[in-house]
């Protein structure tokens, strides 16, 4: 913490000057999501919880689809990045026109997608979605049929919890599809009795060897609930290390990959946004109208 201390110190009297809020992924590292942040989740929960802020500024912690959402969801307040090349493989995996051609190949099917995408292409879709509610959405279109993009692998495990029929797209996450159902034998052999928790952009086959599959949040909220002695997660490290500190008592064995994207943002870089106020995320105003739609669908789903 001595090490990070100049940087928080500073980070918390430029939030006032500001009258700036953090918001942090849970995939950020333990001195931005434990000690800068003001509101820390999923994406669902971030999105729900951007449409709270009272404060003139939202910094955001996380990656670029993120503060779009945030931006489309409060266009009258300033939302920085703190490095604009927080991209995500997922979000890169589509364009607009992709789906456009979608669209024309299954006239009436309704496109679902997943919020790790840019705002043009929420603009060309009927309703978004997130890991925490992906099920709820799908079923509440009423249809036998939904195109579900970019995610094949989310589109796949949730297609194998309902009986709406998923149409997938390709995409894929580039921390999460390196996780093999292998790696998951190994992990019960060597820790015996450990409990294994998945993320739904895990690989179908290793999301039926795990435990339990769900969002960030809800892995957390496993964690919280149930106090598995031996636990790990499949998902991004930064998340072991920050529901670690919530429960110390508990062994989280740690094989986790890096998303190189989430750690681009580091205490230096939000200090140095706050200072500068930069990078303003910005939408064209034609794309914001459609993409908001999108999303503001997704929240008034339970
Ligand atoms: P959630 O936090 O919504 O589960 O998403 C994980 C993720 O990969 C975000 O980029
Ligand atoms: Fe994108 Fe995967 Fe990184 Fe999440 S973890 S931001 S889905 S690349």
């Amino acid at each position: 913490w001595p090490a990070f201390a100049d940087d928080v110190d500073a980070i918390i009297e430029l939030k006032k000057r500001r009258n700036a809020v953090v918001l942090a992924h849970n995939y950020q590292t333990p001195e931005i999501f434990h000690g800068v942040a003001d509101i820390v989740g999923d994406s669902l929960a971030l999105a729900r919880k951007a449409t709270e802020v009272e404060a003139d500024v939202i910094v955001l912690a996380g990656v670029h689809f993120m503060a779009e959402t945030a931006k489309l969801l409060n266009p009258s307040k300033t939302v920085l990045i703190p490095d604009t090349g927080a991209g995500c493989s997922l979000a890169d995996s589509i364009t607009p026109e992709d789906v456009r051609l979608l669209r024309k190949t299954y006239p009436g099917v309704p496109i679902v997608t997943y919020v790790n995408t840019s705002a043009a292409v929420k603009a060309e879709s009927d309703i978004c979605c997130t890991s925490g509610n992906a099920k709820a959405v799908v079923e509440s279109l009423g249809v036998e049929r939904v195109i579900m993009l970019p995610d094949e692998y989310l589109a796949k495990n949730i297609a194998a919890e309902t009986h709406v029929k998923v149409i997938a797209w390709a995409g894929h996450c580039e921390v999460h599809e390196r996780f093999s159902a292998d790696e998951v034998r190994q992990l019960r052999d060597n820790h015996p009795g450990v409990v294994v928790l998945a993320h739904p952009e895990c690989p179908p086959e290793v999301v039926a060897e795990a435990d339990f599959s769900g969002s960030t949040a809800a892995m957390a909220s496993y964690v919280a609930t149930r106090q598995p002695p031996r636990v790990v997660l499949l998902t991004e490290c930064s998340m072991s290390d920050n529901v670690a500190a919530d429960h110390p008592g508990l062994e989280f064995i740690r094989p986790c990959n890096l998303c190189p994207h989430m750690k681009r943002i580091t205490l230096g870089n939000i200090r140095h946004a706050l200072e500068t106020m930069r990078h303003e995320v910005t939408i064209d105003p034609s794309i914001a109208e459609r993409a908001r739609l999108a999303v503001e669908r997704m929240l008034s789903v339970g």
